[in-house]
């Protein structure tokens, strides 16, 4: 079996699917390991250091390809939908994908995928159960951007975050405000406390207030109506428009007091919800920062532009959408890690076994035999429902075309 690694065509983006480290297992299982020349440099990885672990280098990008059983990537064609759609045209009815590639924000993509014939385990729709954490791209990047997102708010505030009894005065701490408490907010919790600032939270769910307080912060208490504000899946559900006017009017005292401001809310498939207006931030005192991660989708704050720096009375507002790949030694290594676990799972030795009855395996499944399969993403395409779900087809036979 040949598993590739192409060098991400994304812009900007420096992270890389397989890290050297990652690369003598898959070796040792009988596979072939074929890296595209300087894919890993952006990450600190030189092609010398992925020859050494084993693989090959290779320089012709559609030959890899082409010769590839299974492709790994930071960015598969929804995630990279301009530059991602170059490399369409290479890949071979058969090729197995595993890669996030924002499925229920870009289904599009995994429609084209299939009508190319490629098997795509869009890595977003790994189910959140225990046994996929360590598969779990999606907490693995949210963890990073947690920690990444305080950094930048600490760095931009014109104060310090710690308690400071000094010759010259007491400087008192920062005040952070964390809005969503998911894997990315709890990191910014952790690691805004760690530079000793002083923190709140909220989140919809209110399983969340005993892991925001065992982190050091206080839970902001709002006579909100939550009962029901979480799927079964652990994710918070859309809660309309009469629930968020109250949500703003409610917080907007905590965000006035606070310094900074770092907003995580997300629904999943929809877009974020808009909790901090422009007014809200006209209450914040000039020098203040928001740190916008729902920025992909939106914007948790109305003044929110994606990639970009606003200032709006003096308050700065902050919409990275790819802060991962602002570390990108340690973001490749995580994701080659839950992309190697992931892979564990869909062969056997050197081979491709991939088991629809495994709940991992079948949940992450988004196309294959030239159909989408997923079932949210084929809603979201208005395709009707697969009569008999993946569940129970026989098993793909990924080799046979090639
Ligand atoms: P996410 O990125 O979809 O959303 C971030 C947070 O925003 C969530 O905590 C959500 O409740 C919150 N939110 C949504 N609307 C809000 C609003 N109006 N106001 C305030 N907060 C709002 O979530 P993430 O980080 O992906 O985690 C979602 C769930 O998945 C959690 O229950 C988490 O524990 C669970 N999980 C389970 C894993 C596992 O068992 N394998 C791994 C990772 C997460």
């Amino acid at each position: 079996m040949i598993i590739s690694v192409p060098k991400e065509t994304y812009p900007g983006e420096r992270r890389v699917a397989l890290v050297p480290a990652s690369v003598p297992p898959l070796i040792k299982s009988g596979s072939r390991v074929e890296i595209e020349a300087g894919a890993g440099i952006a990450a600190g990885f030189l092609d010398e250091a992925y020859r050494t672990a084993g693989a090959e280098i290779v320089t012709d990008r559609r030959q890899l390809f082409q010769s590839a059983d299974v492709v790994l990537q930071v960015r598969g064609l929804g995630a990279n939908a301009h530059a991602g759609a170059a490399d369409l045209d290479s890949m071979r009815e058969g090729l197995v994908l595993a890669a996030p590639c924002d499925p229920l924000g870009n289904p599009a993509a995994v429609r084209q995928l299939a009508e190319r014939g490629v098997t795509l385990f869009a890595m977003e729709l790994i189910p959140r159960i225990t046994r996929a954490q360590s598969m779990d791209v999606l907490s693995s990047m949210a963890t990073i951007a947690g920690y990444k997102a305080v950094l930048l708010a600490a760095d931009r505030l014109p104060k310090m975050f710690p308690l400071m009894m000094t010759a010259a005065g007491t400087l008192t701490p920062a005040k952070v405000f964390v809005i969503g408490a998911g894997v990315a907010g709890l990191q910014a919790i952790a690691s805004a406390r760690r530079l000793g600032a002083v923190v709140h939270a909220y989140d919809v769910r209110p399983a969340v207030k005993e892991q925001v307080e065992s982190l050091g912060a206080k839970f902001v208490e709002m006579p909100l109506e939550t009962t029901g504000a979480e799927t079964a899946g652990g994710y918070a559900k859309q809660l309309g428009e009469e629930f968020y006017q109250k949500q703003r009017e409610l917080m907007a005292r905590t965000v006035a007091a606070s310094d900074v401001c770092i907003t995580t809310a997300a629904i999943p498939g929809k877009p974020s919800p808009r909790l901090i207006t422009a007014d809200a931030v006209r209450g914040m005192v000039p020098g203040s920062v928001i740190v916008d991660l729902a920025a992909e989708r939106g914007g948790n704050c109305e003044l929110t532009k994606a990639d970009q720096a606003v200032v709006e009375h003096g308050v700065m507002i902050f919409g990275p959408t790819n802060l991962p790949s602002e570390v990108p030694t340690h973001a490749s290594q995580m994701l080659a890690k839950n992309l190697t676990n992931f892979l564990k799972l869909i062969t056997r030795g050197n081979e491709l076994h991939i088991n629809l009855q495994d709940e991992v395996v079948r949940g992450t499944l988004a196309a294959t035999r030239k159909e989408v399969v997923s079932p949210q993403v084929r809603d979201l395409l208005g395709l009707e429902p697969l009569k008999t779900p993946a569940e129970g087809s026989p098993p793909v036979d990924h080799l046979a075309a090639k």
